[in-house]
């Protein structure tokens, strides 16, 4: 069964103030098995992250329907699931990185890594150990791990972004540009987290500009321009 069928998905956004509707996305069509990445790719504006932002329901989709195979509710429909599943699957099972962090302010960097990990039900001990494990892994200073993300600059947010999310390896993960803002060395240490996170069997969804990123890692592309699959990253339209 897959884990993910996005089925004639569309979106519209109304402007009440302006009484004008314009469709952001329409006709997408993909699937995904446990453990597979799809890499969608095309230009600005083309409605990478209203797919994204849809799956994750930070925007209710308005045509086709998105199916996710859910550990708790079975195969459930993320278009008509009810508030409460939604914020269940947000805290166990769908994880979601933005390229922007958005986090509960006076909140320690190290106190939201932990926060994540006890939504879990984990022990204590395991929300302790887990999440220094996951602040080395991501190179964010010690120094940083008790000090307020407002002072963090762009690649730390992101990489404390990151950490916040994989630390629950939730079942779904989308992931929105993660590596934008990140120099090599940062970029690869991603890179290991999502191979990681695919061995152990999570699913995901990523938005990329750099393809050379996803080579190799990504196992479909969905194109933008095109609606639909390239088959090898470098068949991807420019557009
Ligand atoms: N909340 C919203 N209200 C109204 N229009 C929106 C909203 N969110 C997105 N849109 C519109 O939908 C279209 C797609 O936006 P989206 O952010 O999904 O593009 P994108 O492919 O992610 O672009 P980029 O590569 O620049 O991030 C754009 O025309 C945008 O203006
Ligand atoms: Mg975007």
């Amino acid at each position: 069964m897959p884990m993910l069928e996005i089925d004639n998905f569309g979106k519209q956004f109304t402007s009440h103030q302006l009484g004008t509707t314009r469709q952001a996305v329409s006709q997408i069509n993909f699937s995904l098995d446990k453990g597979q990445f799809i890499g969608i790719v095309g230009k600005s504006g083309s409605g990478k992250s209203t797919i994204l932002k849809s799956i994750y329901r930070t925007y209710l989709p308005d045509q086709g329907s998105i199916y996710f195979h859910s550990k708790r509710f079975g195969r459930i429909d993320l278009m008509k699931a009810t508030e409460r599943q939604i914020i269940y699957l947000r805290k166990h099972e769908i994880g979601y990185v933005s390229q922007f962090l958005n986090v509960m302010p006076r909140t320690t960097a190290r106190q939201l890594v932990e926060q994540a990990l006890r939504e879990m039900d984990e022990t204590e001990e395991t929300v302790r150990v887990e999440a220094e494990k996951s602040l080395a892994h991501f190179e964010l200073d010690p120094s940083l791990w008790d000090t307020f993300p407002n002072i963090f600059s762009g690649g730390e947010k992101l990489r404390l972004n990151i950490a916040i999310a994989t630390v629950k390896k939730p079942r779904l993960l989308l992931l929105d540009e993660p590596t934008a803002s990140l120099d090599q060395q940062s970029k690869l240490k991603v890179r290991q987290v999502i191979e990681k996170l695919k061995e152990s069997g999570t699913t995901l969804v990523g938005i990329f500009h750099d393809i050379e990123f996803m080579e190799n890692l990504c196992d479909k592309v969905f194109d933008m321009n095109t609606r639909q699959l390239a088959l090898l990253v470098g068949d991807v339209h420019e557009g």
